[in-house]
């Protein structure tokens, strides 16, 4: 298998060159102009959407654009919602691209309003909240004040963390059916108690961080490598109670974002700890998803792997993007394979240009169209949604620096 690899990594990357920003196709700078002229255009959308906002979404001080609502409006979301922090992270994105002062005070503006999460302790979508938007709006800027909320953020989420689990408690909702739900989209938002840890030098956020991975390392993966997206713990005896898959086709199938988050969730965690077992687990995830069988040549997975319908079932482009952000950074610590997946992770961003770009001034300002936020709920299916774009932003980034300089972190 090794061998295999081996033999395949060198044929993929003398045919990945091709797929590099060339002379005659430098596809980042492409996606980016085009990035530019369509975020422009989702200001004007956003303008009009609030001046049709109901009371209801006045109150709830919606901002954000989440995605496009089968009426075909544009549906804006509050900070609470977990979607909050990508479109000011997208806007971060931007300004890193271009050192515009334009995006820079768009981006502001944008991030101010998720500010009040910093003390929400019912979110576990911190991460998400928080370190998309100041996340990246410190990292770019040095400002102090974004420091001091990230670190309030990063205290208030491990108020969440059950001891006895040894997992930050991911939703509260649905309390008759789950005592300590841990989604796998959890890892995510370890990323901020990192930096957390860094930052402040309480290592009280680093073991934090590194039990949660450890338990979703033990209870989360099947045989196969493919996860679960919800593991339901014992509060008092930590025990594993249920495992479902609550936004995928059905509790044993494997729900692509869900594959998604932990391929790049477990390359983060390696990042941050160097060490080997959240490497193996990234490694791992990486061969469940691309020797998948149902795993389309252009490398767009269906909403579920095992979607029962295949051919005939949404994309989720939201997943692929999520997916080569995971790659392009695994591709530096798996040396092995490292032609493989950034040939797989060129052959998404490729894909998603080609075939799943918004309309130019159309499809209310997203980048990407055909998502699926919950296709077991109908609820978001077949549409763009911002989290698609925010990843397919940073995957662009992360190409062109691992093109450049040799490393894919921002
Ligand atoms: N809950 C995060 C997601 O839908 O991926």
């Amino acid at each position: 298998m090794k061998l295999q690899l081996g033999l395949l990594s060198t044929v993929l990357f003398l045919s990945s060159c091709a797929s590099q920003s060339t002379p005659d196709r430098d596809i980042v700078s492409e996606n980016f102009d085009f990035s530019a002229e369509q975020l422009k255009y989702a200001f004007t959308e956003i303008d009009s959407a609030k001046a049709h906002l109901s009371e209801k979404d006045i109150e709830k001080q919606v901002f954000a654009p989440r995605n496009i609502q089968p009426d075909g409006s544009l549906r804006l979301v509050a900070s609470r919602d977990w979607c909050s922090g990508f479109f000011p992270g997208e806007l971060w994105y931007m300004y890193e691209r271009t050192g515009d002062d334009y995006w820079k005070e768009k981006a502001i503006e944008f991030t101010a309003p998720v500010e009040r999460e910093k003390t929400n302790g019912g979110t576990h979508d911190m991460g998400f909240k928080v370190y998309c938007s100041f996340g990246n709006g410190y990292r770019l800027t040095g400002d102090s004040t974004y420091r001091d909320i990230l670190l309030e953020s990063a205290k208030t989420l491990t108020t969440r963390y059950k001891d006895k689990v040894g997992c930050i408690r991911s939703w509260d909702h649905n309390k008759d059916k789950w005592q300590c739900p841990v989604i796998i989209d959890n890892m995510m938002n370890l990323e901020l108690l990192f930096w957390a840890a860094k930052e402040s030098g309480d290592s009280t956020f680093r073991n934090i961080a590194e039990n949660h991975a450890l338990t979703t390392m033990k209870n989360h993966f099947r045989d196969d490598n493919s996860s679960y997206h919800v593991v339901d713990y014992d509060t008092i005896t930590g025990e594993v109670l249920h495992k479902h898959t609550h936004q995928g086709y059905a509790h044993e199938s494997a729900w692509s974002r869900g594959q998604a988050w932990g391929l790049y969730g477990y390359t983060m965690c390696y990042r941050e700890t160097g060490r080997e077992e959240f490497l193996d687990q990234a490694k791992k995830i990486a061969d469940y998803i691309f020797s998948s069988p149902t795993l389309p040549e252009d490398k767009i997975p269906y909403w579920d792997y095992n979607a029962p319908n295949i051919p005939n079932e949404p994309r989720d482009a939201s997943a692929a993007a999520v997916t080569a952000c995971g790659l392009y950074e695994l591709s530096m610590y798996d040396k092995e394979n490292a032609a493989v997946h950034k040939a797989n992770a060129d052959k998404i961003i490729e894909s998603l240009t080609d075939h799943y770009r918004a309309e130019p001034n159309g499809d209310r300002g997203f980048l990407l169209l055909h998502s699926v936020g919950s296709g077991n709920h109908d609820s978001e299916v077949d549409v763009p949604i911002i989290y698609a774009d925010y990843y397919f932003l940073e995957a662009l980034l992360k190409k062109d620096k691992l093109e450049k300089e040799g490393t894919a972190i921002l």
